[in-house]
């Protein structure tokens, strides 16, 4: 699907036009038709109440007139003081919808109070199905290109830049949608190597297999995964204008055996370093403590923090932010077998705090405080986690948002930016009231707490025991991830493809 923005309609000749109308208006603002049929249609239509001004409503009819768009299409706007760039998001999707069901391959939106380039993400998130294992495709129709009618002047890169950002979204979308027997430790490993190979020297990778992990004391990323056949890895991307960082990231993770410690990557003087730690994962059966049947259905989706960190650093080569940027994702499957990590096992994390395992299923924890630990050495000013923490999030939150705790300052930009990305995120505490519930007989602490609430909160607690002075917050995705009903008329079910759009908008706060 291609977009471009035009001041003026110039060609009639399109499959569809679609029109706005807003609460108390009588008329589409922009039907500029001078065919005097199709306005008393269009009057005949809103008095019928077939064309409504409520939000979300669409209505398309055929003009049967070659001189005009063979269709068009009436959307309700609502009202117009509530119009923001999430309406103009959820107002692209539902036009997608429109245009598929009509299967209009031209399609042209003339609704002058949109926002393009919200509109345009709308658009673009609308237009993604994940087909790749249906054989027979009911649907082999696509929506060739949008011309969007705006006054506003709005570059062609502008566009391009949404289009780039909303690609980062979709390849996550493939990887969470893509089963786990596809998608392995192994095979994010990969993806992380090809992104640095395509970013035109922006990104190096580098990946820590098994021997690594054990040489530098990652145990619980090791525990997690001992009882699958697919062995760990440790990726580390980092993102930099300048080749700089890049070169000593890549000549260390090569050469010395010794470096994969404290200093691998040298800090360069760039405005900021930041570090995005991503959950991965890549099928979680619970362990020992294995999931009952329908719990594990989605599982293959218990790696949509490393996704979007991946998809964050696709998206980072083409938006380029003066920033640096470390990515860190545990890579691990959560299986069963006689090597598996056992109930009450006692892991020696990287940061040398012991944990009692009494629930093999609470691992994201377990790999995740290897990751901070890692990410804190790195020396970063901020740190900020992505994780398909805890199904309590999900009960206390719904599916449409994910919960973030942490430090305040972290907190605060993360809920900023969230406005703007429309990515919903709601803030829970961290009291250390119930850093008690954690004890352990045996070790420092167990990785479930006592008692039955506040699951979500518990995992954040958890992961704040790994963090020893950088500022820091952690956003558990597991509600609005993997979805079986649509979280909005841009992200249809399966994966969504969140924090990629949240995390972008948070880099760019920090460097506009
Ligand atoms: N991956 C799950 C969390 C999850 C559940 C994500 C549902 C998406 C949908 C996580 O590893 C897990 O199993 N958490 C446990 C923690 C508990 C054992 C303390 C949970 O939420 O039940
Ligand atoms: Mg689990
Ligand atoms: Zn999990």
């Amino acid at each position: 699907m291609k977009i471009n923005v035009n001041k003026e309609i110039t060609n009639n000749k399109t499959d569809m036009l679609v029109l706005g109308l807003f609460d108390g208006e009588k008329l589409p603002q922009n039907l500029t038709s001078k065919n005097e049929k199709i306005v008393n249609h269009v009057k005949l239509l809103i008095s019928n109440n077939q064309i409504k001004s409520e939000f979300g409503s669409i209505y398309s009819f055929s003009t049967l007139d070659p001189e005009e768009a063979k269709m068009i299409a009436v959307i309700g706007l609502g009202k117009k003081k509530e119009l923001d760039a999430e309406v103009a998001r959820i107002i692209g999707g539902h036009i997608v919808a429109a245009a598929r069901a009509n299967k209009a391959a031209k399609v042209v939106v003339d609704i002058a109070e949109l926002d393009p380039m919200a509109l345009s993400e709308g658009l673009f998130l609308g237009d993604y199905q994940f087909k790749e294992y249906k054989t027979k495709s009911d649907d082999e129709f696509a929506i060739e290109n949008v011309t969007i009618i705006s006054r506003l002047n709005v570059e062609s890169s502008k566009i391009k830049e949404v289009e780039e950002l909303t690609g980062g979204v979709k390849y996550v979308r493939n990887l969470v949608n893509r089963p786990a027997s596809q998608v392995y430790p192994k095979v994010l490993a990969a993806e992380a190597e090809k992104i640095a190979k395509e970013s035109n020297g922006l990104i190096s990778a580098k990946i820590m297999n098994k021997a690594e992990l054990r040489k530098i004391g990652a145990n619980a990323i090791l525990a997690v995964a001992s009882g699958s056949e697919h062995e760990p890895y440790l990726i580390h991307l980092v993102y930099n204008l300048d080749g700089i960082s890049r070169r000593t990231h890549s000549a260390r993770a090569q050469g010395s055996q010794s470096s994969t410690r404290d200093d691998s990557v040298r800090k360069v003087d760039s405005p900021a370093s930041l570090a995005i730690v991503g959950k991965g994962v890549t099928f979680d059966s619970g362990g020992l403590s294995l999931k009952p049947g329908e719990a594990l259905e989605d599982m293959k989706s218990d790696m949509a923090g490393a996704a979007a960190v991946l998809g964050v650093f696709k998206s980072l080569a083409s938006i380029k932010p003066n920033v640096t940027v470390h990515g860190i994702i545990p890579c691990v499957e959560n299986m069963l077998s006689d090597r598996s990590m056992r109930v009450g096992d006692v892991i020696k994390t990287l940061s040398g705090k012991t944990v009692e395992v009494l629930n093999t299923d609470a691992e994201g924890r377990l790999i995740l405080a290897d990751a901070l630990t890692y990410a804190e050495q790195q020396k970063p000013n901020t740190i900020v986690d992505l994780a398909t923490l805890t199904g309590a999030c999900i009960v206390a939150l719904g599916e449409q948002y994910s919960g973030v705790m942490g430090d305040a300052s972290v907190v605060k930009a993360l809920l900023t930016a969230s406005a703007v990305s429309g990515e919903k995120i709601w803030e829970l505490p961290l009291p250390n009231e119930y850093k008690e519930k954690m004890k352990s007989d045996v070790a420092d602490l167990s990785n479930i707490h006592k008692g039955r609430y506040g699951g979500a909160i518990m995992g954040g607690l958890f992961l704040k025991e790994f963090i020893s002075s950088t500022p820091w917050a952690h956003i558990d995705i597991a509600g609005p991830s993997y979805n079986r009903t649509p979280l909005n008329s841009y992200t249809s079910v399966g994966a969504s493809g969140v924090g990629v759009r949240l995390i972008i908008n948070w880099l760019k706060t920090i460097s506009p």
